[in-house]
């Protein structure tokens, strides 16, 4: 089995890029060693109640004692580049305090995908914040946007263009929002305000960071990820128009306009000053650094109506689900691609950083047959090449992920993995959907 795409399809050109991802937390285990420190995600684990089965990111996959081998599975299923994530507490796990053995674990990583001919595509903040900072306020303290800038230096300096692109952030919705303002992710806090605030210094922390990127890689692209969950109207009406618009501007230009235009949308804190974060003069055009591309998140989509006393609220769907119940919806990618890039002249080009699905097929008898994983790949290929061919300029594309791993507060019960982890043995197994991409690459032109 393959992917199918029509033959001249631009996904299907040699400069377009595949590729796999994950991210440290997700993957890695050993918190404890060679000098990491705690995280967010560590304290937030240990809190009883917080994530499904009380899972916890000690050994997860055991990535980092499995590096050499997953690399090699990466290699094998034949893919152009590897997205990863650098974990902050590795770095540095005592303010200004630099640990070699942290660097050397991610230069063995870059080295050994340079090696294989893969391409390694780096994210330096995925969620797991040291825990030292949160002690201090973590993202609402406008000092971590400091700390981040001189993270983002080191390692920028230290593995330079053999990263031949970074990400500052991946998804700062979901650290800023589910993290600070929903009470879901790490540090689980509860509160608007705090939300929000989270979301002004990570962005301000990105565009601290880019200038100094930019210098230690000159030759490699910077940027930032982003997720959006594209919010259509329940009905042409006005009131759901306006609670759709609301929506999008609340969660995805929210961070999308101060990026490309240096300016929030006014919607949001018109009605809601009290939402409105602490600014200095200048910080936004810090935030406007330009940016070599945007990563793009996409998993679902979402239905949007009025409500009678708050903003809006969403519509449940009687469409087909993946497991985790997030609604299939591939043609959401075209048009959440196509309104993004229509809204923003200065759009630059884009990746998709990140798709999949949580399908959680188990094996037997050795095979996997994660059909529904399978389809959803093939119906987003589709969609994305549509969004191509209507003139977005996106050039590449990652899957989510590369193996079954910590989901985040539903710990290992939802499987993202198009390689399948025995969590008892640690044991890799290619799902179906595994060895159709392996397939799909193997017969590019
Ligand atoms: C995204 C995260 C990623 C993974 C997928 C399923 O929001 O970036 O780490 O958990 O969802």
């Amino acid at each position: 089995m393959s992917f199918n795409l029509p033959t001249e399809s631009k996904l299907l050109k040699k400069d377009f890029v595949f590729g796999v991802a994950t991210a440290a937390f997700q993957v890695e285990g050993a918190n404890t060693e060679d000098g990491r420190c705690e995280s967010i995600w560590d304290r937030f684990c240990a809190t009883p109640e917080k994530v499904l089965g009380n899972d916890d990111g000690s050994v997860a996959c055991d990535h980092y004692h499995r590096l050499e081998q997953d690399l090699d599975l990466i290699q094998s299923l034949g893919f152009d580049a590897y997205r990863f994530s650098i974990a902050w507490p590795r770095i540095e796990p005592k303010p200004g305090e630099w640990n070699e053995q942290g660097f050397e674990f991610y230069q063995r990583l870059i080295d050994g995908l340079i090696q294989r001919g893969i391409k390694p595509y780096a994210t330096l903040y995925h969620w797991d914040l040291p825990q030292y900072l949160e002690d201090k306020g973590g993202w609402v303290n406008r000092e971590t946007a400091y700390a981040f800038k001189i993270y983002a230096d080191k390692v920028s300096q230290r593995f330079g263009d053999k990263i031949v692109s970074y990400a500052t952030f991946n998804e700062p919705w979901c650290a800023a929002f589910l993290g600070y303002r929903l009470g879901i992710h790490a540090p689980g806090l509860k509160d608007d305000r705090l939300g929000f605030q989270a979301a002004h210094h990570m962005l301000l922390a990105h565009g601290l960071a880019m200038p100094l990127m930019r210098v230690n890689a000159p030759k490699a692209e910077h940027g930032i990820v982003l997720n959006f969950t594209f919010p259509y109207a329940n009905s042409q009406s006005i009131e759901d128009l306006q609670a759709a618009q609301f929506c999008d501007a609340e969660n995805n230009h929210i961070f999308l306009q101060p990026l490309l235009e240096g300016s929030y949308p006014a919607i949001v804190f018109k009605k809601h000053p009290d939402w409105s974060p602490v600014q200095y003069p200048g910080d936004l055009d810090i935030i406007r650094a330009p940016l070599d591309f945007i990563g793009v998140n996409y998993y679902s989509r979402s239905i949007v109506k009025d409500s009678q006393d708050k903003d809006f609220e969403f519509v449940d769907e009687n469409l087909p689900k993946t497991d985790i119940g997030w609604v299939i919806y591939p043609q959401g990618l075209t048009d959440q691609l196509k309104s993004y890039s229509d809204r923003y002249s200065n759009m630059p080009p884009l990746y998709i950083t990140e798709n999949g699905a949580a399908d959680n097929t188990d094996c037997v008898d050795g095979v996997i047959d994660d059909t529904m994983r399978t389809d959803y790949y093939q119906q987003h290929l589709q969609s994305l090449h549509t969004a191509i061919e209507q003139g977005v300029d996106v050039r590449g594309y990652f899957a989510w992920s590369l193996m079954d791993n910590f989901e985040w507060s539903y710990g290992y019960s939802m499987r993202f993995g198009i390689v399948h982890v025995d969590y008892q043995t640690q044991q890799r197994t290619v799902k179906k959907s595994g060895n159709t991409w392996k397939s799909f690459l193997e017969e590019r032109p």
